[in-house]
């Protein structure tokens, strides 16, 4: 049975990977399917939030009832949840943003010319926006939840992760070329700020965004 424990919250969900393009055919993207952030989206509307989902390029279906906001890149992400967030009771950052996005877009198709070694790919950083809506709060006792996404020393990296972003909340999961990316199911741990650190065992995407919207139930309360 659902608690409807969050009526009366707007919460801003992120779900989905940006896509950093190069020219009008080609992007530097990952592998996020948006499914993580949908799961959050549906469950905490079947909880009672106001729910908006800010989805970087995800296919999956408009949950019912949720106001969703398309965005492609990472600079995208940011305006929209930036726009939202001085509402929000709640912001989980689910979305699998670039860290950094080629320096130059070229109007036109990059040729490859005859003879000649393709070009270097630039790169400069993006925005860190969980760092940012975690040091610059829209609202005082909102609280923001981050996702980490760790290939190895997961645990660690998610601790100094949690430290460096200034979030409350940090979900830390493994991920891989075929893990987590995609599929239906997920296992995580969740750090608070506060010290606690909260197993979610492997299951459906939702059983860990139940245990999200938990956390910050107890925490808004
Ligand atoms: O979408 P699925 O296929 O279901 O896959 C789910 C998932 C693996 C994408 C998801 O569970 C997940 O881990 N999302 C976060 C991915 C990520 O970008 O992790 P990170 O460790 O690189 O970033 C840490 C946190 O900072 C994240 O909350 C991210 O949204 C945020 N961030 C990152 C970079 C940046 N420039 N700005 C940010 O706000």
């Amino acid at each position: 049975v659902t608690e409807p424990d969050l009526v009366g919250r707007h919460v801003v969900v992120s779900a989905g990977g940006t896509r950093e393009p190069l020219d009008p055919v080609r992007f530097l993207g990952n592998r996020s399917s948006g499914k993580q952030g949908y799961a959050l989206a549906r469950t905490a509307a079947a909880r009672g939030a106001r729910v908006t989902l800010v989805a970087a390029n995800s296919t999956l279906p408009a949950p019912a009832g949720v106001d969703v906001v398309p965005v492609g890149t990472a600079v995208e992400l940011r305006e929209a949840v930036l726009r939202a967030a001085p509402e929000a009771d709640a912001v989980v950052m689910a979305a699998a943003v670039a860290d950094f996005r080629p320096a130059a877009y070229a109007a036109g198709k990059i040729k490859k010319k005859d003879g000649q070694e393709p070009e270097p790919v630039t790169l400069v950083r993006n925005p860190d926006i969980l760092a940012e809506i975690s040091a610059d709060r829209a609202r005082p006792g909102q609280v923001i939840v981050g996702f980490a996404a760790e290939t190895d020393d997961v645990l660690a990296n998610g601790r100094a992760k949690l430290k460096r972003k200034g979030c409350d909340l940090l979900v830390v999961n493994e991920v891989g070329e075929r893990k987590t990316f995609g599929s239906e199911e997920n296992e995580a741990v969740v750090l608070g700020a506060d010290g606690s650190e909260t197993a979610v065992a492997h299951g459906p995407k939702e059983a860990l965004a139940e245990t999200v919207w938990d956390l910050v139930a107890e925490r808004l309360s």
